[in-house]
């Protein structure tokens, strides 16, 4: 028997800066980044334009046996990865603060989960990978080498979102991000199947007051002295 490749799990909230930290982390380790969010998100573009009732398990497994989800490599650390759903480059179309939402209905749908994380097990027999989301060290790869949960509290993340959009000359109403960010956390945190939670092997990083290369550090530090046994 092969031993698989490795993977490190990053795990938290909504905004509490997983993909860029995952990011780098994977580029500085030379491993493949894994969004698993982005694939939730396009899942609930498909599902939505399809217009299939979310009630309808039957019809869900069908459309989403056949459905494609392909991730390409952010062109550069800032960006987002580019999702190529059923052949389309569907960009900024799955990044908008309603398909946040609905991504994270549709996603405790037991026929999304089955099948999504089914594809995201077929990344982790390709190569090395570095997984982010929610369930990505309880469910996906609960064998993972390293695992990381990384917190902070709905007011600090939605204060930094703000600052973000501030900063790209975006009208922000900070008490709107604030209200949205507590009522994702809470419909991912308390679904029934693969809720969010820390995994009790993974490494808590409370970021409130760190910044993005702080936590980088602390991550690369556990992974490279190979502290946290798989
Ligand atoms: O990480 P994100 O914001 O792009 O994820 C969007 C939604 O997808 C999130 O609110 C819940 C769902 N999701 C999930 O259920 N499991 C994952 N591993 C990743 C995302």
């Amino acid at each position: 028997e092969t031993t698989p490749p490795p993977v490190i799990t990053i795990d938290g909230p909504a905004g509490v800066g997983k993909s860029t930290i995952s990011r780098k982390v994977a580029a500085r380790l030379g491993f493949t980044y894994l969004d698993t969010g982005a694939m939730y998100r396009a899942a609930a573009l498909f599902i939505d334009r399809l217009g299939i009732d979310s009630e309808d398990e039957t019809a869900l497994q069908h459309a989403l046996a056949t459905v494609s989800i392909e991730l390409l490599p952010a062109p550069d650390e800032f960006s987002d990865v580019e999702v190529v759903l059923n052949g389309e480059k569907v960009g900024a179309l799955i990044r908008s603060p309603a398909m946040s939402m609905r991504a994270s209905q549709l996603s405790a749908l037991p026929a999304v989960r089955s099948r999504l994380t089914a594809l995201q097990q077929e990344w982790g027999k390709r190569g090395a990978l570095v997984a982010e989301g929610r369930d990505t060290g309880t469910v996906v790869f609960p064998r993972a080498s390293y695992k990381f949960y990384l917190d902070a509290s709905p007011e600090i993340r939605a204060r930094r979102r703000a600052l973000q959009l501030h900063a790209k000359g975006e009208e922000v109403d900070e008490k709107k991000l604030l209200e949205m960010t507590i009522a994702r956390d809470r419909q991912d945190m308390e679904r029934p199947i693969a809720p969010l939670v820390r995994a009790t092997d993974a490494l808590l990083i409370d970021t409130s007051d760190k910044t993005i290369d702080d936590v980088l550090l602390v991550i690369l530090r556990v992974v490279e002295s190979g502290l946290q046994p798989g």
